[in-house]
């Protein structure tokens, strides 16, 4: 429960906040200063060995109902451990998330959790919360996209928005493959076996670890250096010496060997140019061209990075290297007057930033109010604004918190399940 609940909030309870990634969820209550639970955004179910990824948009819409309405479930009853029925819930979504994901959302929180209220917060919005700005160029570099958008006096400019596959997922894909074809396994019964003979498959959450504990991202010059040695194919580039190998301990008996040169190349990928030269660098800067010209300058000095890839060990050093690097280049040069990038240090740990502005934001209790779309406006009207229509917000008429709950409220848990 969240501490000092009902000291100076009027009787209304805190705000839910669910930052819900396609890797993690993020959840929470309002006012406070960081989510209560990082947990993966998955569901088990008896007798399967795989767990099933809530975030997907590709299955119908019946099965996301399902997926979501068990995710949901343990999301309250399980780890915050509060009535849904009590507490507006804040959702910092992606603005890339198909209408069918958020609709279904929706429904699973009025129709089966009987929220009051649900208020779907744009999360590049939400981390300049965080920071007092009301204009920033935001990139979210989370698990499965890159996404760059400009907020301009708290509007989000959308036709310069970049986006490009490159996340968490694409990195675990390289390092799965360098692991496999470059490294070797310890075990009881000999040394130095391949890893697939051992091990078959490395399950994504090793994979994941062994990035975080282990890989880190180059500087400029060096990353130049293994990426010319990378695409040499006569190998007339020397290639910086490598870090240490590391041993990695698999279980008690197995032993993997990682490579140095793996340690410092996997994240090469995130700053190469691919053929049409973009890379994540090059999606600042390209979405800086689409932007009215008389907003670059201010944007370009208030560079916001979110989302957990950016917590990787050197990223943001390289990300502005690299930014200052292709600045000069005559494609960008000749249309940017700006020369000056800004960094700024929101804080929260990237990856929680935007959850960090949900909360910001959900603590403002009648700006809450106003924004949010509350069930008795949903069962009417069945369909869910966007953040940008609700100027003109619908009536809060069902909903007051001091008041008993209306009869249909009162229906059991027990047909959550
Ligand atoms: N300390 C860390 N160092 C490096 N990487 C990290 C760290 N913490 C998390 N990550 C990585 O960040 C990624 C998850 O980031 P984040 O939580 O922002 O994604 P998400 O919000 O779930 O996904 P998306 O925004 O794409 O929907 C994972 O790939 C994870 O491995
Ligand atoms: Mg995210």
């Amino acid at each position: 429960m969240p501490l000092f609940e009902g000291l100076g909030s009027g009787g209304e309870k805190t705000a839910v906040v669910i930052d819900l990634g396609a890797a993690y969820t993020k959840c929470g209550f309002a006012g406070e200063t960081g989510p209560r639970f990082i947990i993966p955004s998955e569901i088990r179910r008896a007798g399967q060995k795989q767990a099933i990824k809530v975030v997907q948009y590709n299955i119908n819409t019946d099965e996301l109902y399902v997926n979501l309405k068990e995710f949901i479930h343990t999301l309250y009853f399980r780890h915050l451990l509060v009535n849904p029925r009590d507490r507006r819930v804040v959702i910092i979504e992606s603005v890339l998330c198909p209408s069918n994901f958020r609709e279904t959302l929706t429904r699973v929180f009025f129709n089966q959790f009987e929220v009051p209220s649900v208020l779907f917060a744009p999360s590049h919005l939400m981390a300049i919360m965080t920071l007092g700005l009301s204009s920033a160029l935001v990139m979210d570099c989370g698990y499965t996209e890159t996404l760059v958008l400009p907020v301009y006096e708290c509007t989000l400019i959308l036709p310069a928005w970049e986006a490009m596959p490159l996340g968490g997922q694409a990195i675990h894909k390289e390092l799965d493959s360098l692991l496999v074809d470059q490294c070797t396994v310890d075990t009881d019964s000999g040394a130095g076996q391949g890893l697939p003979a051992v091990l078959g498959a490395i399950q994504e959450d090793i994979v994941e670890d062994i990035k975080v504990r282990t890989c880190f991202v180059s500087d400029l010059q060096r990353g130049f250096k293994i990426q010319d040695a990378k695409f040499n194919l006569e190998g007339t580039a020397d290639r910086p010496a490598p870090p240490p190998d590391v041993d990695y301990p698999l279980d008690g008996e197995k032993i993997l060997h990682i490579k140095g040169a793996i340690r410092d190349s996997v994240m090469e990928m995130l700053f190469e140019q691919d053929n049409e030269e973009k890379s994540i660098a090059s999606l600042i800067l390209d979405t800086l061209v689409k932007c009215p010209i008389d907003t670059r300058k201010v944007l370009s000095e208030n560079l916001v990075v979110i989302g957990g890839t950016a917590m990787l060990p050197g990223f943001q050093h390289r990300l502005l290297a690299e930014i200052r690097h292709l600045v000069e280049k005559p494609k960008y040069s000749d249309l940017l007057a700006t020369k000056s990038f800004r960094l700024h240090a929101p804080p929260a740990k990237p990856n929680c930033t935007a959850w960090l502005g949900g909360a910001i934001f959900g603590s403002l209790q009648d700006i809450l109010g106003s924004r949010s779309v509350s069930r008795d406006h949903y069962s009417q009207t069945g369909r869910i604004p966007d953040w940008c229509c609700l100027s003109t917000p619908p009536p809060e008429s069902v909903y007051d918190a001091r008041k008993t709950p209306p009869p249909l409220m009162k229906r059991a848990f027990s047909t959550e399940k």
